[in-house]
C-alpha cells in the first residue's frame, strides 16, 4: 500500500478551541480521524501528525523522502515565512514523491501576511479553503 505522511504544523492541535469561525469546531483527534477512514477507503497508508516545532517537521519532512512516502502538508504559519521548511519540502519532489500543500481556509481571503507561501512553489499542488475537505481531496489525488 502507498504511504503518505499527513504533517501538521504549529497550533493545529488547537483546532476547536482556536478561531472555529475560521477552522471550524472539528478537534485534532476529528480531524486524525476522518483522514484515517478516508485513507482506508482509498487503500492508502496514513500517518497524522502534528507539531509545534519547525526543527520537527523538517525532520518528519526528512522521514518521508527517506521512507519514500508522499506529503500532505499544512505547514500552518511556517507557509508564509520558513526558507528551511521550504528547503526540506523541496527534496520531496526532486525524489519524484508528491507534496500537496494543504489549508483549512483560504489564506488569499486573509490577512495580507497569508498571501505568501513559501512552500507552494516547491508543491505538487496546492488545496486550501475546503477545511477538512482539504486534507480528504488531497488523499484522494494521491490515491489516483
Ligand atoms: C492555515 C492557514 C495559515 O495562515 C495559518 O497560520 C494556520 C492554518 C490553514 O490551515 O488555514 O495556522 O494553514
Amino acid at each position: 500500500m502507498q504511504k503518505v505522511m499527513v504533517l501538521n504544523g504549529p497550533n493545529l492541535g488547537r483546532l476547536g478551541s482556536r478561531e472555529p469561525d475560521i477552522y471550524g469546531a472539528m478537534d485534532f483527534n476529528a480531524l486524525v480521524a476522518a483522514v484515517q477512514d478516508k485513507a482506508s477507503t482509498l487503500h492508502l497508508t496514513v500517518e497524522v501528525r502534528q507539531t509545534d516545532s519547525e526543527s520537527e517537521l523538517i525532520g518528519w519532512i526528512h522521514e518521508a523522502v527517506d521512507s519514500a512516502a508522499n506529503v500532505i502538508l499544512n505547514p500552518a504559519a511556517f507557509t508564509h515565512y520558513s526558507y528551511s521548511l521550504r528547503d526540506a519540502a523541496v527534496q520531496i519532489t526532486k525524489a519524484g514523491l508528491q507534496l500537496i500543500e494543504v489549508h483549512l481556509s483560504n489564506p488569499h481571503t486573509r490577512e495580507e501576511f497569508r498571501h505568501t507561501s513559501v512552500i507552494s512553489s516547491v508543491a505538487t499542488g496546492v488545496i486550501a479553503g475546503f477545511g477538512i475537505d482539504s486534507y480528504l481531496l488531497a488523499l484522494a489525488q494521491l490515491a489516483k
